[in-house]
């Protein structure tokens, strides 16, 4: 597998994600990904379903060194107390001595964000967390974060697939040398139906599904967090790595519409 270096750390370019799995389905998919060759798995307190993932890995005979996990603190705990609590809890949940990402998982507007940092930072020097990050950070968010409070983050986890343009958010975390962790990528599933990846599909004896992966995997500094429950569907995202398209097909895709946002809780920033 393909792998982003990053602030220390090896990302794996395919994760699982894991949103909306829970109890002994979302073990049974987490052994089931593993058994398959997946080494990243990406979580949130806000899952509710950290206890199964840990119960997953424990099962799962996997090397602790050679899995990726990612767990995030959910944007009511950002306070440097609540921080600590949350992290402690996903920890025993998770059964691990450490984990190798731990994100803001939503900006909140009342966060105190060189407060925020310097609490993941005394999680990561004390090896608790092997690296630091955030997710659904905005642009501006990002310069703050980066430019003034220089907190050594390994990457942006956001919305983006092929319904959705974040060029420019994408600009700034290539200039910086911060991998863009896609969530969402299959667009919750819509890839696999629209006509024009099936069409680029049926030229490459791949789904649409694989497709829409293998255009976030081609991009430099992309990673990429499908959620599949099926086996069937674990093993086609792994496959898509192989799918190989050409300018013709890029061409089709960069036209697409994209503007199509499916994840906006009430809280979110404005994005542009
Ligand atoms: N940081 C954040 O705020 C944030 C927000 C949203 C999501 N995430 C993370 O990103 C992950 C992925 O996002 P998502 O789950 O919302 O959407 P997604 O990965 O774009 O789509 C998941 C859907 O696609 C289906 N699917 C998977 N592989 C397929 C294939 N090869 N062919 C056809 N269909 C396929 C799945 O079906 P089955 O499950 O039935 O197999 C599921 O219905 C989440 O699970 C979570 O870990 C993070």
């Amino acid at each position: 597998m393909d792998h982003l270096q990053t602030q220390g750390i090896r990302l794996p370019r395919l994760g699982l994600g894991t949103f909306r799995m829970q109890g002994d389905a979302c073990r049974a998919a987490v052994e089931s990904a593993l058994s398959l060759g997946y080494r990243h798995i990406d979580t949130a307190e806000m899952y509710a379903n950290e206890e199964a993932i840990g119960a997953a890995i424990a099962s799962s005979g996997v090397p602790r060194d050679e899995l990726h996990l990612t767990t995030k603190v959910w944007n009511e705990n950002l306070a440097p107390a609540a921080i600590r609590r949350a992290f402690d809890a996903s920890l025993k949940k998770l059964r691990l001595d450490f984990v190798d990402l731990y994100l803001v998982h939503w900006p909140s507007p009342t966060m105190n964000l060189p407060a925020v940092f310097e609490t993941l930072m005394k999680l990561k020097e004390k090896g608790r967390t092997r690296a630091i990050g955030v997710a659904n950070f905005t642009l501006e968010l990002l310069k703050t974060t980066v430019e003034e409070i220089r907190a050594p983050i390994a990457c942006n986890q956001i919305e983006y697939h092929v319904m959705l343009d974040q060029s420019k958010v994408k600009r700034y975390l290539d200039a910086k040398s911060i991998p863009l962790v896609a969530y969402c990528p299959l667009a919750q599933g819509r890839a696999a139906d629209d006509e024009t990846l099936i069409a680029i599909g049926r030229k490459h004896n791949a789904s649409a599904a694989q497709v829409a992966l293998k255009w976030l995997l081609d991009q430099n500094g992309v990673a990429a967090i499908p959620k599949a429950s099926r086996a069937e569907s674990q093993k086609a995202n792994l496959d898509a790595l192989r799918v190989r398209l050409d300018d013709d097909d890029r061409k089709a895709i960069a036209a697409l519409p994209k503007s199509k946002r499916f994840v906006n809780p009430g809280f979110a920033p404005a994005w542009d």
